[in-house]
């Protein structure tokens, strides 16, 4: 074990300054509302910005925090093994399109960085998957032939520049690496001067209006707008789209390495689960070698921290690890048929567009959202709008069958855990445990300093029933991914309300018949 054990912290977050936009205190109106301050938030804002609109952007907590602020931060069209399922289930026609947009896409950060002379590490790398084993080998070569059939520089390797036998890779050249937030704070101030934008500003409604929209946020302030870009990860208007029976949250975890040996440069990921992930970053006294991985269903892992502990295994597989500096953890949405949702929100709602469900690719995603919802709002059309379309048929599953699915996971881990203390809660510091209080299930926390903080686990969201998230000591929902701190403020995900909570165990009781 390292001596940075049990930190879990974003390298991106920690080596860039906090920001400080102001939050939204009053009404305002505006051409285009952005929800979600992320890089596909930003990134359409540039966008747009140079399109002479009138914006504004609104961010629940502070710009590139969430996902964009804890990603690998690899700028690549190569998303796994994406091509040849892409064409072998819809055609070269759709292929075509998600490989030119996200091809598109590394060239235009390219291009961005270049013309702002932007500081951010930025540097051009190969892209490698790779497969440990050999059943995934024809997969592996249906790939390189995918890919090089619609326009992309890959090619076959039986092996890889580092440490690691493999039984064969795909290769795509000429891909690239940044350090994430150093680019969207940079392109933040760029726009800043066009561009409102204000943070600790949640968006909790949406109206229509005559011919705009009326955002509410949470403290009450309305923003009218035209059109709005919902672009916060999971979309918080629940009304149309059935988006929470189509978007599923995924954790998955990243362990930042300083070891004995120099990192040769690439970036790679494994065909297989688990998913083991690696790229460097240079830092000011050497280079941290970021290894990533462990994926799992939101809200549905017993101990998150073996996550971390499985990659840290595998980085001494490959290195000698000196320390672990750093190591955090991060939140992604996948789709039923891996493509994410981009584009106009609903077929009836000309004037609302989404962005999300980007299955970890977030980097070229984000920008290939900021250029296709650009496109359609300037040109009425894009050239890629049909294999991101988030109205796409056969992509709905039965919301039912979808709900009851994730309450069942949630019991199944619920029911061992629960634990029949209707007056005392045992603890040891640093645990967690979801009892039973009169019959109501209670998430219960026991700080380092032995004090117990209760929260109501039932998500205010849609009613799941919330998880212990070990690792990063939070309460985690499996169905659409909010999380909530033990005292219950708002993580992230697609709930606008805070935990019931309380601190004062001697009051439970009454707060159970109360408040709870
Ligand atoms: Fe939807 Fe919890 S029920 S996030």
């Amino acid at each position: 074990m390292t001596n940075s054990e049990n930190l879990t912290k974003s390298y991106w977050i920690e080596s860039t300054p906090d920001t400080d936009y102001p939050a939204l205190m009053g009404d305002i109106e505006t051409e285009i509302l952005i929800v979600g301050g992320g890089l596909a938030g930003i990134s359409c804002a540039y966008m747009l910005n140079k399109e002479g609109f009138r914006i504004a952007l609104i961010e629940a907590d502070h710009i590139a925090q969430g996902a964009s602020g804890h990603t690998t931060a690899k700028i690549t069209s190569q998303h796994g093994l994406i091509y040849n399922k892409i064409k072998t289930k819809l055609g070269q026609h759709l292929a075509k399109q998600y490989a030119d947009a996200n091809e598109k896409a590394i060239s235009e950060i390219g291009r961005i960085i270049e013309e702002h002379n932007i500081d951010c590490n930025y540097t051009r790398q190969t892209a490698y998957v790779f497969t440990q084993q050999y059943k995934y080998l024809k997969e592996i070569e249906e790939e390189v032939e995918a890919a090089s059939s619609l326009g992309i520089k890959a090619s076959f390797a039986d092996s890889l520049p580092l440490p690691l036998p493999v039984k064969g890779a795909v290769i795509f050249e000429n891909q690239a690496q940044f350090h994430p937030r150093k680019y969207i704070l940079s392109l933040a101030q760029i726009i800043g001067s066009n561009v409102q934008i204000y943070e600790n500003t949640r968006a909790v409604d949406i109206e229509e209006e005559d011919d705009r929209y009326v955002v509410t946020t949470e403290r009450g302030n309305k923003i009218r707008s035209k059109r709005v870009i919902m672009a916060s990860q999971y979309p918080f208007y629940n009304k149309h789209g059935m988006y929470f029976a189509r978007l599923y949250p995924k954790r998955s975890y990243i362990v930042a390495v300083k070891a004995r040996e120099k990192f040769p440069g690439g970036m790679y990921i494994n065909a297989e689960d688990p998913t083991r992930s690696l790229r460097q970053q240079d830092i000011e006294n050497g280079e941290l070698i970021l290894v990533a991985g462990s994926n799992h269903n939101t809200g549905q892992s017993p101990d998150t921290n073996i996550h971390y502990e499985e990659l840290e295994e595998f980085a001494k597989q490959i290195f000698t690890v000196e320390d672990i500096p750093y190591r955090w953890s991060t939140q992604d949405y996948d789709t039923p048929d891996g493509i994410p949702y981009i584009g106009h929100f609903t077929s009836n709602t000309p004037n609302l567009y989404v962005a999300t469900g980007f299955l970890k690719w977030g980097m070229t995603n984000s920008m290939v959202s900021a250029m296709l919802i650009r496109d359609l709002i300037v040109n009425g059309e894009s050239p890629w709008q049909e294999v991101y379309n988030p109205s796409r048929k056969n992509i709905i599953p039965s919301a039912k069958t979808f709900i009851v699915e994730n309450l069942k996971v949630a019991e199944n881990l619920i029911d061992g855990k629960i634990t029949p203390l209707p007056h005392e809660i045992e603890l040891n510091p640093g645990e967690a445990k979801v009892v039973k209080i009169k019959g109501e299930r209670i998430g219960a926390y026991k700080d380092e300093e032995g004090k117990i903080h209760l929260v109501n686990t039932t998500c205010p969201h849609m009613g799941c029933e919330l998880n212990w998230n070990s690792a990063e000591k939070s309460w985690d929902c499996p169905c659409h991914g909010s999380r909530f701190t033990y005292t219950g403020e708002i993580i992230e995900g697609p709930a606008v309300e805070p935990l019931k909570f309380t601190d004062d165990v001697n009051t439970i009781e009454r707060l159970l018949k109360d408040d709870f």
